[in-house]
């Protein structure tokens, strides 16, 4: 029999705990009018562990649930399946929990070496849609493809042979060209010292594989790309096989270790032409865009001064860290040139986006999640929920945003009007977890106009965990 989560770790319960099941809700009660012109699917995913944990459970352990709304002529059909994993295969036959892909040290000894040959692993972080496959991300493993409609699992994903490393959950399309590039770190082997920089053509055919050594083994989750260069943030957190055989954290921060920025040319550069560039002691989790005038990179994301939701070597745990949107700036002229930093606003805040129409490229407008300090957190280390969406007017220096209160929003997504609207030109798409209901809703918002509040929510009886990463998919 299915045992109980437990009630003290935070990422177990709500918002963040799994739901138990997997269902389809067509016709969705819509609250306003959704605007006729958004036609395609948002999919959102996230950790949904099926079984309570044998051991330590870290919130990137769990395993990955899609949930995808389906919207057509102002109508919101929806479902949610779990990603049918070698992992999910292997516990549901057992009915229990027997890895932790966190720790080797800590799965069931009749698999032990599961987590050094599973070429599955959770695909629960983002996803992505190229040249046409629907692809569920997870940072340590190749990608996993979904059945677009059905969010049936098809399989893991991995070029036809080509691709030998996994795929960060973050890889960057560039709309102008449709080339996707994507990297994996300790990319040779478990704890290894290297990146590999992959390059997929708008066809589907992977064209490139760069080996990257770096400065230590670190864990990297997300990268830039601009028209002419790749830049890959080596920033300490470190793994370390060593340290987990001691029973210590098997991946730390430490900070000691320096922060290195990768910079490569994205047309024709080699691994021997990398120029590491320091930068003082932070952690990104996610850029919001980054582009290229002449010979020096622009780059904003949202800086920790230190990593959160990991621990130091030795094991003890860090303070809260809270994240801030900064501009980074790279002067490749410079021969002894450093990363400058320069604070945009002061505005703590998370998953940032930008107009995907404008990657790559010099750009306007960005938005993020973001809060104003009244939905209390459930969570160690962290005073407050982010309840906010907020927009950047980068050519202004103006903000926007609206406040959900008592809810909780997840990333934003942009879906403009039209295919040649104006940067900006178009619509917010969030899941919204309501606390005083305990449900979800899927709310549309004007990205321009942010203020005005919801234009349009369509809701759920059940809630959406709250997850990492989702993506738009416009109907072709
Ligand atoms: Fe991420």
């Amino acid at each position: 029999m299915a045992q109980p989560m437990p009630a003290d770790n935070p990422f177990l319960n709500f918002p963040y705990g799994p739901v138990r099941m997997e269902c389809d809700a067509n016709d969705l009660i819509v609250e306003g009018e959704i605007p006729k012109e958004i036609s395609g699917s948002l999919y959102r995913n996230g950790p949904n562990q099926r079984f309570a944990p044998r051991g330590d459970y870290h919130l990137f352990a769990g395993d990955g649930m899609i949930h995808a709304f389906h919207i057509n002529n102002g109508r919101v059909d929806y479902r949610n399946r779990w990603v049918k994993t070698a992992k999910w295969n292997v516990e549901d036959r057992e009915g229990r929990n027997l890895i932790n892909p966190m720790n080797p040290f800590d799965c069931d000894p009749d698999y032990s070496d599961f987590i050094f040959t599973d070429k599955d692993g959770l695909a629960n972080t983002a996803l992505v849609w190229h040249a046409g496959r629907l692809l569920a991300l997870e940072e340590g493993h190749p990608p996993y493809e979904i059945d677009p409609v059905t969010l049936d699992s098809i399989g893991s994903w991995n070029y036809r042979g080509k691709l030998q490393t996994a795929m960060t959950a973050h890889p960057k399309v560039d709309p102008a060209t449709g080339e996707m590039l994507f990297f994996a770190y300790m990319a040779s082997g478990p704890f290894a010292a290297d990146v590999a920089v992959h390059k997929v053509d708008k066809e589907g055919r992977l064209t490139e594989s760069l080996m990257i050594p770096t400065p230590y083994p670190a864990m990297v989750h997300d990268f830039v790309i601009t028209e002419n260069y790749i830049v890959v943030p080596v920033m300490p957190i470190t793994g370390s096989l060593d340290r987990a055989m001691e029973g210590k954290p098997p991946f730390a921060w430490e900070p000691d270790k320096g922060v290195h920025v990768g910079v490569i040319a994205r047309h024709g550069g080699t691994a021997d032409d990398v120029r590491w560039i320091e930068m003082d002691t932070s952690f990104v989790f996610h850029f919001m865009n980054g582009f290229d005038q002449g010979d020096v990179i622009t780059i904003d994301c949202c800086l920790f001064d230190h990593a959160p939701l990991f621990p130091t070597a030795d094991g003890s745990e860090t303070d809260e860290a809270r994240p801030f949107l900064t501009r980074l700036s790279i002067d490749l002229n410079d021969a002894n040139a450093r990363v400058s930093q320069t604070d945009v606003g002061k505005i703590e805040s998370e998953f940032p986006i930008c107009d995907p129409r404008f990657a790559c490229r010099s750009y306007r407008h960005g938005w993020y999640t973001s809060l104003d300090g009244t939905l209390p957190s459930t969570l160690p280390n962290s005073s407050h929920f982010y309840n906010v969406i907020g927009r950047i007017d980068h050519q202004t220096g103006n903000t926007d945003h609206y406040s959900f209160g008592q809810s909780l929003p997840s990333e934003p997504l942009f879906v403009p009007k039209h295919k040649e609207t104006e940067e900006g030109d178009g619509y917010i798409l969030t899941v919204v977890t309501h606390f005083d209901t305990r449900v979800s809703s899927l709310c549309i918002l004007d990205a321009l106009n942010l203020a005005q509040g919801p234009i349009a929510q369509a809701y759920l009886s059940h809630y959406v965990p709250s997850g990492f990463h989702g993506l738009w998919r416009q109907a072709s």
